[in-house]
């Protein structure tokens, strides 16, 4: 990533074989900043990490209101957790659930292996205690997101030197411990931090990311009361049904402000002879960014209500998201665009773009 460009991008793509289920992630890097935009290069040529189907996951954690007004201390079990998961009916063996420790993780990988571990989990509390004041400036600051890289790359590299055929799953994460902050952990504003985990967590090939909560706590997926999805449910609906489980490629974009950064040109690394083979086009020359993807794309705009990051409702490409009478889930449209226009993503946005026509020889 350049300096200063403050996109945060992971690129996603399918598997040519969709049941498989698995979605494999590609590598996306920032190109030359040149005047007037930012190139995005898709290294399609091979995966750097895959997602299991049941990546998007939810632990229930949801108290009487006069039992206690904050969920349990981060380590300690919830009163009563979820995570599904496919596979046999053989259960996984899964553990330990606490926060990251190298030296610890070392140990236990060390002492359980070969297979007698099916999955190692840890638990993210990243942003500190709920009532922290401070919550929003650390959630818009990407250094401070990127904080969480070590962990994650720390765990891969351990369970690849182990030997193990253990995987790495976030059992819990709910960002901010003590039961979150209502307005934030519930708001529009947490779906930077989530989205942000789950495209930094499956790029070090985390298989499975379980969000504290689906209802219950200030960090719900579901309004406690009305049962209404949070704009976070929406985020993690479009991740689940975008990324990796359509053909071409995904790519997840999060605008936190980037004041030198106008537009994005995607562009495409090792497959363009293929490509432009396959298609009979596909790719144009733009001045200063080399062979751009000419191909159309389908974008999903996500923005806050009023432009108020702590607004509790969503916006899809500017249509208001809510669940109809019968309590169904909208559909969630896209907007069909050209690929030789840039991709702008409007400030403190979020942009899913799907580019179906995309040659990505790593997902076949
Ligand atoms: C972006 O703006 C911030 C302050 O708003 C400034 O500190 C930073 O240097 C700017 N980045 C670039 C690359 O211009
Ligand atoms: C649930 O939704 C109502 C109505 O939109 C809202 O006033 C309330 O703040 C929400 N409750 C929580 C805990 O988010
Ligand atoms: C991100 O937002 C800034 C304003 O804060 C805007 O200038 C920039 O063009 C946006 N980036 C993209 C890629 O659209």
């Amino acid at each position: 990533m350049t300096a200063g460009l403050l996109l945060k991008m992971v690129g996603f793509c399918a598997w040519a074989l969709f049941w498989l289920g698995g979605s494999a992630i590609v590598s996306t890097s920032a190109g030359a900043a040149v005047a007037g935009g930012e190139s995005v290069v898709v290294d399609a040529r091979s995966a750097i990490a895959t997602t299991d189907e049941t990546f998007i996951c939810a632990t229930l954690d949801w108290w009487p209101p006069e039992k206690c007004d904050y969920a349990p201390a981060p380590g300690a079990a919830p009163p009563f957790s979820t995570c599904t998961y496919q596979g046999s009916s053989k259960p996984l063996v899964i553990a330990p659930a606490g926060f990251f420790d190298a030296a610890w993780f070392t140990e236990l990988v060390g002492k359980t292996k070969p297979n007698q571990l099916d999955v190692i989990t840890h638990h993210i509390y990243n942003l500190g205690p709920g009532v922290d004041n401070h919550l929003i400036e650390k959630i818009l600051n990407p250094s401070y997101l990127d904080g969480m890289v070590s962990t994650f790359s720390n765990l891969q590299g351990i369970l690849k030197s182990a030997g193990t055929s253990a995987v790495p799953w976030v059992g819990e994460a709910g960002g901010a411990y003590n039961s979150g902050h209502h307005l934030v952990t519930d708001a529009f504003v947490f779906s930077f931090w989530y989205l942000d985990q789950l495209g930094m967590s499956s790029k070090y090939d985390t298989k499975s990311y379980c969000r504290q909560t689906l209802i219950g706590g200030n960090y719900g997926l579901l309004n406690t009361t009305t049962f209404e999805p949070n704009p976070d449910y929406y985020s993690a609906l479009l991740w689940h049904r975008l990324m990796g489980t359509k053909e071409g490629v995904t790519l997840l974009l999060i605008n936190l402000s980037g004041n030198n950064t106008n537009h994005i040109y995607v562009t495409s690394e090792g497959s363009q002879a293929q490509s432009s083979r396959k298609e009979g086009r596909g790719f144009s020359n733009i001045p200063g960014f080399g062979e751009a993807v000419e191909l159309t794309r389908e974008e999903y705009h996500l923005t806050p209500k009023d432009g108020k990051l702590q607004s509790q409702q969503v916006l899809l490409n500017g249509i208001l998201l809510g669940t109809d009478s019968n309590g169904d889930i909208p559909k969630l449209e896209p907007v069909q665009m050209e690929g030789t226009l840039p991709i702008t993503v409007a400030p403190y946005s979020i942009a899913f773009a799907h580019i179906p026509s995309f040659y990505a020889p790593a997902c076949r």
